[in-house]
């Protein structure tokens, strides 16, 4: 009978792993980030575990305004990249999102969105080094001074 208790509580366990809810509480690979009007991020900091194969950074749009006004994205770079991807992003324009193409210095990047949008990139931390030095910022030209963060892997 124990080991039929055991069963049943182990089955109790299952399904309180498998909901939704939990999963998205306990995924450490899956990061939110929001951009508003007053062209600031809501977060300074990200932190991924070096556990995570993939990496999942949702960016919503909590404003009103435009893309062409107030377009953030989220651009993944290493620290010592990131005046120079800056400088190419406001290069590249709006039609590329602010990010020159085929940069090898960009790790990761989101589409530029406008005010009430929702976009993701999911990227392998294979680009990575455990403990490196990283940064995000949005490339929207003169957004960078106030939207960037850490990003910490590892
Ligand atoms: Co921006």
């Amino acid at each position: 009978m124990t080991v039929m208790r055991n069963a049943a509580a182990a089955l109790v366990l299952l399904a309180a792993l498998a909901s939704p809810r939990y999963a998205h509480a306990a995924d450490p690979c899956q990061l939110e980030i929001s951009g508003n009007d007053q062209m600031q991020y809501d977060k300074q900091v990200l932190t991924v575990p070096a556990s995570c194969k993939q990496v999942t950074v949702t960016l919503h749009h909590t404003g009103k305004l435009p893309r062409e006004a107030m377009g953030h994205n989220w651009v993944l770079v290493s620290a010592a990249d990131f005046n120079a991807v800056a400088t190419s992003g406001t290069a590249a324009g709006l039609a590329n999102d602010y990010v020159q193409p085929d940069d090898k210095r960009v790790l990761a990047h989101t589409k530029t969105i406008g005010g009430g949008q929702t976009t993701s990139s999911t990227f392998p931390t294979s680009v990575l080094k455990p403990g490196g030095d990283y940064r995000y910022l949005c490339t929207y030209p003169g957004h960078n001074a106030l939207m960037r963060g850490t990003f910490r892997f590892g």
